[in-house]
């Protein structure tokens, strides 16, 4: 049985849910009253400009309503109902990769977004409801883009910066963008690097939606400038008048799309929503990472995912913190960086990937020894299972015993928090996401809704709609059916299904067993499993090509390619290159096609895959074989059972 580590009652002055006690009684409370007790949260937390009608609507299930008819702003929402009492309070503090340091307070951030907001509708013509595509380094002009957006009700939908040219112009072509905003480059690693030409490259074909570029100056290096296309946001911003309504939207428009991997070769566009995702995001903030007014708060994933727009953006200016944005990499000049930081900022939560923490604990053990880290309360983890090794040297070393930490489990598609230790009342299991949030049901089961025993895995389900969750893949209702709600039910009906195993025990406290799909975690970040192999089909050689996960000590996962080359006509061998030749270039066209992000780990060149008679590929054999693992599955469907020997001959050779 895992050691069970009480919360130290000390780090904590007044959290909102101070014991189980407490938390056993919100539950209850949402059990009772599920309705009643989101609307009491969203009356409370939510400046509405309009009052909704309806809290939750069904009546299109799963394209479920919340708090309909309802008006707001979320740019309001994070900024604006601050300025009263917190205008002078730092809302952004930016730390950049060569340690240049800029402080935005919620007053300068108010001024800046208006003004982009203004530049947007007056210089570019972006509209209510428009997409513009936001292709960024971790700078602040990033987020006064996203709150400009929000500010004037366009949809922004953020591609990471890791993300090829061809990956960008499949999300600017899917979302139908008008506006990308963009800049010169960055600084990584005390060198700088180009965003730009990605972007004129993403824009060569297909694109003819975008009509204007806008460029913030980072680097200051050389770009292109398009004319008639291209502009300097620095140019054209400074005229704009620092005064801009903020644009009342109903409680459903999409405040965002984020484009995620799922189980086939196209990413699917997720669309949030304004009102519930506000609401949770910053409820969210308050419970798990007990937010007060004189904190500073440091998540240090990239604004391109949905951790960095829920808990670098959103969460934390909604409920009026003070939040770090870093542009460099935790072990950029050394692996003390993060904890020089925690140092000089005071930081009392610090959010990272498990894939961080095993980098920094491998590569700088003693480092948190050297710095004062005593200002840190809570250390938050999220993006994958953290390993008990890594868990104990995050625990022991960096928080020296004292703090909380809370295995945060969600999605991209959840919006925000859904299991979680609360970091003043759960008892902790190391590596363990422990309970779900009141007002969050989630639930491990059967596909039949039966629930699971304890100690077997089951399919981790929420089974009542939430406020925050998805509401649709953009432009594609049948799909979003399908991903989620087609594989498991409740009583009869359809309910959301997140691609995750988890296990409950006597206790009740759920363990993720990872994902039941074919998606990778590759540090953090979910990779298709058939969108890299659509990526790796593109090379001439590639006949087939099956990819699969395989445990990796820094990354989590690392990614696995069993490829079968096309039979070469003998004129041409010589032109073919050798293995090594064969898997970089292979790398290569997975860097063209999606980015860095994707890169192999290892390529194997085999004669065959092994599929069944009905042509299906058996990928547990082939995780197997990755892993150097026995083959235990039954191997006599397969229409060619001596394919697995002849593949195990080759990995070990
Ligand atoms: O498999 C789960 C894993 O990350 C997936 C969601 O990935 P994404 O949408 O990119 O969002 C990542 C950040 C929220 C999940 O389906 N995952 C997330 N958090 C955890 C986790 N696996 C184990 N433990 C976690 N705490």
């Amino acid at each position: 049985m895992s050691k069970i580590y009480h919360p130290q009652k000390k780090m904590f002055k007044e959290p909102l849910i101070k014991n189980m006690c407490e938390y056993t009684e919100l539950v209850e409370k949402f059990e009772e009253d599920y309705e009643g007790t989101w609307a009491c949260f969203a009356d409370e937390k939510i400046d509405w400009f309009k009052p909704y009608d309806k809290i939750l609507d069904e009546s299109d299930a799963p394209f479920y309503k919340w708090f309909d008819g309802g008006e707001l702003n979320v740019a309001h929402q994070c900024i604006d109902r601050h300025l009263e009492t917190k205008k002078n309070k730092a809302a952004i503090i930016f730390e950049g990769d060569n340690g240049d340091q800029r402080i935005l307070t919620y007053r300068e951030l108010y001024y800046e977004v208006n003004k982009t907001a203004n530049m947007f509708k007056n210089k570019f013509g972006v509209k209510k409801g428009d997409r513009v595509v936001i292709y960024m380094p971790m700078i602040p002009e990033a987020a006064v883009a996203m709150l400009a957006c929000a500010r004037i009700g366009a949809i922004h939908s953020i591609v990471f910066g890791g993300f090829s040219a061809d990956a960008l112009r499949d999300r600017i072509i899917d979302a139908e963008a008008k506006l990308v905003v963009t800049a010169d480059g960055a600084y990584r690693k005390g060198k700088p690097y180009m965003l730009k030409p990605v972007v004129d490259k993403a824009l060569e074909e297909g694109c003819e939606c975008v009509e204007k570029v806008c460029i913030v100056e980072r680097n200051g290096e050389d770009i292109e400038w398009v004319a008639g296309r291209d502009y300097s946001f620095e140019e054209l911003v400074k005229n704009e008048s620092s005064k801009c309504d903020a644009e009342p939207v109903d409680s459903e428009h999409p405040l965002f799309l984020l484009y995620t991997s799922g189980s086939t070769g196209k990413p699917k566009g997720v669309q949030h929503s304004s009102a519930g995702y506000i609401l949770w995001a910053q409820m969210t903030m308050e419970w798990t990472f007990d937010i007060k007014d004189n904190d500073t708060f440091w998540c240090t994933a990239d604004i391109g995912w949905i951790t960095g727009h829920t808990y670098i953006i959103y969460g934390p200016l909604a409920a009026g913190a003070t939040t770090v944005m870093f542009e460099g990499v935790p072990t950029f000049p050394d692996a003390g960086r993060c904890w020089k930081m925690v140092e000089e900022y005071r930081i009392n939560q610090f959010y990272t990937a498990p894939t961080a923490i095993r980098l920094l604990h491998k590569t700088g053990a003693d480092e948190p020894a050297k710095y004062d880290l005593s200002s840190l309360r809570i250390l938050g983890t999220v993006g994958e299972p953290i390993d008990p090794e890594a868990w104990s040297w995050y625990y022991n070393e960096v928080g020296s015993g004292q703090c909380s930490i809370v295995d945060t489990w969600w999605q991209t598609e959840t919006g925000g928090h859904m299991i979680t230790p609360l970091p003043a009342a759960t008892p902790i299991k190391p590596a363990c996401a422990t309970f779900p949030l009141p007002g969050i049901k989630a639930e491990v089961i059967e596909a039949d809704g039966t629930p699971t025993e304890a100690g077997e895995k089951g399919y981790l389900c929420i089974t009542k709609p939430w406020p925050s969750m998805i509401r649709t893949i953009w432009g594609d209702k049948e799909r979003f059916k399908k991903s989620y709600f087609g594989d498991c039910k409740k009583d009869g009906k359809p309910v959301y299904f997140s691609g995750d195993g988890a296990m409950k025990d006597e206790e009740g406290y759920i363990t993720i067993t990872g994902r039941t799909d074919d998606v990778i975690n590759v540090s953090g970040h979910r990779m298709g499993t058939a969108e890299v192999e659509a990526a790796v089909k593109n090379h001439d050689h590639v006949a087939e090509v099956a990819v699969v996960g395989k445990p990796h000590d820094i990354k989590g996962e690392g990614i696995f390619a069993y490829v079968v080359l096309k039979s070469v006509p003998v004129e041409e061998k010589d032109v073919v290159a050798d293995e090594m030749e064969l898997i970089k270039e292979i790398n290569g066209v997975i860097k063209n096609e999606i980015g860095a992000i994707a890169l192999c780990d290892d390529i194997a060149f085999v004669p065959g895959l092994p599929k069944t008679r009905s042509g299906k590929i058996m990928r547990r054999i082939l995780r197997s074989l990755a892993k150097g693992e026995e083959v235990k599955q039954d191997t006599s469907t397969l229409e060619d059972p001596s394919i697995v020997g002849k593949i195990k001959e080759i990995l070990d050779a």
